[in-house]
């Protein structure tokens, strides 16, 4: 049975398809992986279509009969959702092990956290061993916006903050443009941070 991780926010523009298309590579270092681009801008398909070695299709209907499918085929399913709410959203979170909400740490971003929290009690009535992780991205350098984020993700129970922070790094946008992830890039901060990220959730 394939580990199903969904990247999801309400929230337009948090970095959904950047911590994507990072993680799909270092999953494919781990196991048979695919990576599904649910969003029709069609980033992470982009992205994947310029490489030999990530598998990724599109999904716009019946997530949950194409998931079936691919079930005993991959080792790890990757789910890229666009922002607003939508059917596949609430199908990936009736499948899903591990839902991933990356989050800027302003609080316009942050009040979303309470419609998402929502979704994931409904999800949890039926899949009850879904995991939910906020991750806190593009945070800025030397503000007090990250301490107070961190306090405001606390008070969500249906949450675990992941303790890696992704900061705003330039390295972040040019690895999406070269179709890579940040650790094929030279030695960088966004590196260390994205390894890091890894360590913590696979
Ligand atoms: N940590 C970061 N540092 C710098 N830039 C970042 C970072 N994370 C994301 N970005 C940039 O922010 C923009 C939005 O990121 P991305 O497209 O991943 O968000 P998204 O949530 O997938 O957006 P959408 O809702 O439109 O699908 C992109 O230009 C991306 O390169
Ligand atoms: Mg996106």
């Amino acid at each position: 049975m394939a580990k199903i991780i969904c990247v999801a926010n309400r929230k337009g523009g948090v970095g959904k398809t950047t911590l994507a298309t990072n993680l799909a590579v270092a999953l494919n270092t781990k196991g048979k992986s695919i990576l599904i681009d649910a969003d029709e801008q069609q980033s992470a398909f982009k992205w994947a279509n310029q490489r030999e070695d990530i598998e990724c299709i599109t999904v716009h209907s019946d997530l949950l009969e194409k998931l079936e499918k691919l079930d005993k085929e991959y080792e790890y399913i990757l789910i890229d959702v666009a922002g607003r709410d939508s059917t596949i959203f609430r199908e990936a979170l009736l499948v899903s092990d591990t839902l991933i909400v990356p989050t800027q740490p302003s609080l316009l971003d942050l009040e979303v956290l309470d419609y998402m929290q929502k979704k994931v009690k409904t999800a949890k009535q039926t899949n009850e061993n879904l995991k939910a992780y906020v991750l806190i991205n593009r945070a800025a350098v030397r503000t007090t916006e990250l301490k107070d984020a961190i306090e405001f993700i606390a008070e969500f129970d249906q949450f675990k903050l992941l303790k890696t922070v992704l900061f705003e790094r330039k390295q972040f946008r040019d690895a999406i443009v070269e179709s890579k992830s940040v650790t094929e890039m030279n030695a960088s901060k966004a590196k260390d941070e994205l390894n890091q990220l890894i360590i913590e959730l696979l």
